[in-house]
């Protein structure tokens, strides 16, 4: 039941069925709750730390500028206009055999091997929860052998990932307003108060506050290096879920009246505030203790409840409710990119398509949460988890946002950009100049580099 051939707007009737926000406020909490999520509370501090600080993340804020910034607009004026899910959007924009419509395809495949395993790592969140409530001791080495032991127990990986499938998929069940935005209003603000309590922590009542200023904000350029710039282009993609129409389906759902630079501008800042101030709040206990930066992936898991032991649990579990909401609202948004698609496309109601589909990921996901099947991967016997976590990464979501980059910039009719944008102003003109010859630019490095395809990098 396919009814992607109609170009633009639908009627209004048609639209409260597929649903929208309730408020530009439901929209911006919905949206940075994508943003904002693993990527922010534990990736970004980590690769910050192996990157050696400030000279990454001042990079990484410029690529969050020229990438991320224009990438969102172009999701967001997308979908809008289409008022689609990512493979309706490219039909309605271009014609209905379109093979744009693959960019759609592709984005609806990456939500759903995205979700399959980020819902495992979320997993280890919501267990840290109550370990935390535990609380940690033993020596050092102790505390940070019990991430491995959780890792390598497929019961318990396996009990905690259905938890959050089971928590993404009653949210999203309950469909735009009620579901999504209702839950990011609550979650997100909560979100914001723990994280603010969790700085002023780190700054004032640790010595490590002012260290933790200055690995993050003082710039050293000579620890800056190829991969360090490559990687902040990468994340910064990441980071604001761009690439695989989740800004794009959101967009589907805001009013017109609402102007997409504002908002895009809105939901790109806070999602670096967020990162910059998570930065901070565990940086100032890392150097508090002494500890390394350069820890790498186990820098949550391992270093910090090393450090929690000392802290104690007030400090411990809003931390990991922190990292469970952000999560949480970036699942959802990672299962509704799906969910659209076969409601749209299909004809599916919501709540079969979100039981369904959300069932299929979970089941998809168990690979990913049983930390002993291995395939044969680049050369090396690997985990599922990390196989699933490369081929998204560093394959789908750079081509996805290439390929949603140059249809905006090339393809898509003017007037249709300039009806969602607002004006032809010079504001305008600079936008999609940066989407026709800086974005994809960047975007095509990052994807070379995925593939090892650079010519000056050692792989
Ligand atoms: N942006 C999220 C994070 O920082 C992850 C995420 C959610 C995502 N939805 C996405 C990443 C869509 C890419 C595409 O953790």
């Amino acid at each position: 039941m396919s009814n992607g051939s109609e170009t633009g707007g639908l009627t209004e009737n048609k639209q409260s069925i597929r649903g929208n926000w309730g408020s530009r406020m439901g929209f911006i909490l919905a949206a940075t709750g994508s943003a904002i999520g693993l990527g922010n509370i534990w990736k970004f501090p980590y690769i910050t730390g192996v990157y050696g600080g400030a000279a990454f993340v001042l990079v990484y804020l410029v690529c969050v500028v020229i990438v991320g910034l224009p990438l969102m607009m172009a999701e967001l004026i997308i979908g809008r206009r289409s008022k689609k899910n990512p493979v309706g959007a490219f039909k309605a924009l271009h014609k209905p055999r379109s093979p744009w419509q693959a960019t759609g395809w592709l984005g609806v495949a990456s939500g759903f091997v995205i979700l399959s395993f980020y819902s495992v790592v979320a997993g280890w969140a919501m267990a840290y929860i109550f370990k935390s409530l535990a609380g940690f001791s033993g020596t050092g080495q102790q505390i940070q052998s019990q991430f491995g032991t959780l890792v390598a127990h497929p019961s318990a990986s396996i009990m905690w990932h259905t938890i959050f499938m089971v928590l993404c998929i009653g949210i999203v069940i309950g469909g735009v307003q009620r579901g999504i935005e209702r839950w990011s209003k609550i979650l997100m603000p909560t979100l914001f108060a723990i994280l603010l309590a969790l700085m002023a922590y780190g700054v004032f009542y640790t010595h490590g506050g002012p260290r933790a200023l200055e690995f993050l904000f003082k710039p050293d350029f000579s620890k800056l290096s190829a991969e360090a710039v490559l990687s902040a282009l990468g994340h910064a993609f990441f980071t604001l879920s761009l690439g695989m129409g989740a800004m794009l389906t959101y967009g589907s759902y805001m009013r017109r009246d609402e102007s997409i630079t504002r908002d895009a501008i809105t939901v790109s800042a806070l999602d670096t505030i967020i990162a910059l101030i998570a930065g901070v709040a565990i940086y100032s206990l890392v150097f508090n203790f002494d500890m390394d930066p350069a820890a790498g992936p186990g820098l949550i898991f391992q270093t910090l409840p090393v450090l929690f032991a000392e802290t104690g649990p007030w400090v411990s579990v809003p931390f990991f409710i922190l990292l469970t909401f952000a999560a949480l609202t970036s699942g959802i948004s990672l299962l509704e990119v799906v969910v659209a698609y076969f409601i749209d496309e299909r004809g599916w109601s919501r709540k079969k398509t979100t039981l369904i589909l959300g069932t299929a990921i979970y089941l998809f996901g168990l690979l990913s949460a049983i930390a002993s099947l291995t395939i044969p991967f680049r050369g090396r016997d690997q985990g599922f988890f990390d196989v699933f976590d490369f081929i998204s990464t560093n394959y789908m979501l750079p081509v996805g946002g290439f390929l949603t980059c140059l249809f905006a910039a090339w393809v898509m009719k003017e007037s249709d950009r300039v009806a969602e944008f607002g004006s032809r102003g010079p504001l305008y003109k600079g936008l999609i100049f940066v989407l026709r010859y800086v974005t994809p630019v960047a975007v095509f490095i990052v994807l070379l580099h995925g593939l090892e395809l650079l010519p000056f990098m050692d792989y």
